[in-house]
């Protein structure tokens, strides 16, 4: 019998990176599982490997709304959520814009709040919430005043939440990744740009490497079904980068 057979979850922002690999780890274990994104062409072939995907924009109230209808429709109650969707920015303090403010803030931290919200009535007893924060929520780090405090507000309603939803038998957790590849720069970049970035970034790391996204995706699960007597915690998924 595989490990999560009769287990359903959402995972927001699994159309890509990180949210995909918590969805196909899942899926590789007999789970049912739900993704979000906004991009069609990521999502149909996310469909293609057998998940099932949601268009929802996490900074709309009417997509969440819905999402939670889906999900309701789909597969009644979940045992997981992951709260993963996000948008990453850096840009200097001066040239901090208030549209990028909100816009980090509405996709990393107004829309995870909201969705929980909504999906509330829909946990089973004993099911795992797990957000996706980031390094940067511990760090000072140039250029990125907005982002990692967004972040670093997620690390915070991890708690709050842990200690509100224990009477409802359901645990809150956190991981957070450091520099992880989900191949966006080899992507936008010519190779060895990217390669020169990606060493760069390494180089930083005590373990002299960048994770990949498998690796945040087996703490994000372990915290969802296995770490049945953790709760309010973060998990660093990032090389030794803000531990050593
Ligand atoms: N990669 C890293 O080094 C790293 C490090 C620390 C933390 N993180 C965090 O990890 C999470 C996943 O990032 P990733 O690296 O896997 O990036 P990614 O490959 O770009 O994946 C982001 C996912 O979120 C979705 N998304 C973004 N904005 C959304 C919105 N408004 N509504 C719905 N879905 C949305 C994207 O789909 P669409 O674009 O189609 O909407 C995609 O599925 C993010 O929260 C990020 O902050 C990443």
């Amino acid at each position: 019998m595989e490990k999560y057979n009769g287990k359903r979850a959402l995972v927001t922002g699994g159309s890509s990176g990180i949210g995909l690999s918590i969805a196909r780890l899942l899926a590789a274990g007999g789970a049912r599982v739900m993704v979000t994104g906004r991009k069609e062409a990521a999502l149909e072939a996310a469909r293609e490997e057998g998940l099932v995907a949601v268009r929802s924009d996490a900074t709309s109230k009417a997509d969440i709304d819905a999402l939670a209808g889906k999900a309701e429709e789909a597969f009644g109650r979940l045992d997981a959520v992951f709260l993963n969707a996000g948008i990453t920015d850096s840009v200097s303090f001066e040239a901090t814009t208030e549209q990028t403010y909100d816009a980090v803030f509405a996709a990393n931290t107004k829309g995870p709040y909201f969705t929980l919200q909504r999906l509330l009535p829909l946990l089973a007893e004993g099911s795992g919430v797990v957000l996706t924060t980031s390094i940067s929520n511990v760090l000072g780090q140039l250029d990125h005043s907005v982002y990692a405090a967004s972040k670093a507000a997620l690390r915070s309603m991890t708690r709050t939440w842990a200690r509100e939803l224990l009477p409802r038998g359901v645990r809150v957790n956190a991981v957070s990744p450091g520099p992880i590849d989900t191949g966006i720069l080899h992507k936008n970049l010519p190779a060895e740009v990217a390669d020169e970035m990606l060493a760069g970034f390494a180089a930083q790391i005590p373990m002299l490497r960048i994770g990949n996204p498998e690796e945040v995706a087996r703490a994000a699960v372990f915290f969802a079904f296995d770490a049945t007597y953790t709760t309010g915690a973060e998990l660093a998924v990032d090389g030794g980068g803000t531990q050593l």
